[in-house]
């Protein structure tokens, strides 16, 4: 084999497309699945994948030190591509320990076995961090998030991974560990967990249950097909330059009400319901506490150094990503029949 990758969070919804893509794409590196398989972590996610020579999934916990270095020690690894973390905002309301200690600790613990492993030898090695645009804060009704705009997380979640990016910079600056960092704005599209707004609804819309908007719908998200963002994960891996930081959008910016119409006007016609249909079952719920108004991303850098830009229009993303939801239903059953249920009334019910 070529080189030994690391991805971490492989089995979960952006992990997974970064996963096949580099599986299939580069049959001559081995890549390393590290997931612990959180309720996020999914191995369905990779059925296809996953009796290919050059794949392997290692069941690690990126909190646990000993466990990150016998791995580091183990497999020898190249490259990290770093996608492990808790990554639901409305979770980190509710839980933000769990937020620290994984999007925190869990970096912190793969920073450091890497220094350690490749101490003396950084030549053709790279510790890539995926982080968010959360980590900018919110904006306006103008101006767009770039990789010069100054921090401000406003959740547990967005302050975690800020703290993750400053840790991954400062290995860089201090020891010479050679990174990449990439800020990304909202993904949609398959196996993305049903917690978050897109995947929910589709999931309520198709069994007529009430579909909740937080606060008027007026928030703002820049939305990215998952796909898209995997090729821009390949692309800043292997072009990106070291010790820098690229910024990735899908140049969409939807207020959530005007999105969630969009969704019931193509369930509607995917489930052959009378026009309208799913549009009754919107229901404006308490907000979410400290909702960030907007976010949208201005990614010229990736775009005229890296050459990377979105493939699909939302249109097209949207309709597939329903399809998708729509024919992997025992896909949907598996999470929705376990733990989801309750996780599901904690969140909602008061609302
Ligand atoms: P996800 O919640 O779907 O998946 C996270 C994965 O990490 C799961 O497979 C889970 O089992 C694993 N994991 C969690 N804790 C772990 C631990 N302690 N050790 C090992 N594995 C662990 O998340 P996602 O939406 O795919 O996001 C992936 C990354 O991309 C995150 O770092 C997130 O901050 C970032 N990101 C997400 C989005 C988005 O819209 N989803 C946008 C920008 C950036
Ligand atoms: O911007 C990148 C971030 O996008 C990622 O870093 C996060 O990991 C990812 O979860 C996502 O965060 P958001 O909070 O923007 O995504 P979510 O799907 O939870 O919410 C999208 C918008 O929809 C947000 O304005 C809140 C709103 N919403 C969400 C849910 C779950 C609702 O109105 N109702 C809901 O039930």
């Amino acid at each position: 084999m070529e080189k030994t990758i690391c991805i971490t969070g492989g089995a979960g919804f952006i992990g997974s497309h970064a996963v096949r893509l580099f599986v299939k794409k580069y049959p001559a590196y081995m890549i390393v699945n590290v997931d612990s398989l959180t309720y996020a972590g999914n191995l369905e996610n990779l059925t296809d994948v996953e009796n290919n020579p050059n794949y392997k999934f290692v069941k690690a916990d990126i909190t646990n030190q000993q466990q990150v270095n016998i791995l580091f020690h183990e497999y020898r690894f190249d490259g990290i591509i770093h996608l492990a973390a808790e990554s639901h905002v409305d979770r980190s309301i509710t839980n933000p320990l769990e937020f620290i200690n994984t999007n925190i600790i869990g970096t912190v613990n793969l920073l450091h076995a890497a220094k350690e492993r490749w101490k003396g030898n950084y030549s053709g090695k790279a510790f890539y961090h995926i982080s968010t645009d959360e980590v900018f804060g919110s904006l306006g009704n103008e101006g767009y998030f770039t990789e010069n705009t100054p921090y401000d997380p406003r959740s547990p979640y967005s302050a975690s991974k800020a703290s993750s990016d400053h840790l991954v910079r400062a290995y860089h600056n201090t020891y010479g560990l050679p990174i990449l960092i990439s800020n990304c704005s909202n993904n949609y599209g398959p196996n993305q967990f049903p917690e978050k707004l897109i995947p929910l609804a589709i999931n309520n819309i198709k069994s007529s249950n009430p579909i909740p908007v937080y606060g008027k719908g007026e928030n703002i998200r820049d939305w990215l097909y998952v796909e898209d963002h995997a090729r821009a994960i390949d692309a800043i891996f292997h072009q990106g330059k070291n010790g820098e930081t690229y910024a990735i959008g899908g140049n969409n910016e939807w207020k959530n009400i005007d999105l969630i119409r969009l969704l019931c006007r193509y369930m509607d016609e995917k489930l052959k319901r009378a026009p309208g249909t799913s549009e009754k079952l919107i229901s404006f719920v308490t907000d979410r506490a400290g909702h960030d108004l907007r976010y949208a991303i201005d990614s010229s850098k990736l775009r005229d150094e890296l050459g990377w830009e979105p493939s699909l229009s939302f249109e097209e993303g949207l309709r597939k990503t329903v399809d998708w939801y729509l024919e992997h239903e025992t896909w949907l059953r598996h999470i929705v029949e376990g733990d989801y249920a309750t996780y599901y009334e904690r969140q909602y019910q008061e609302r």
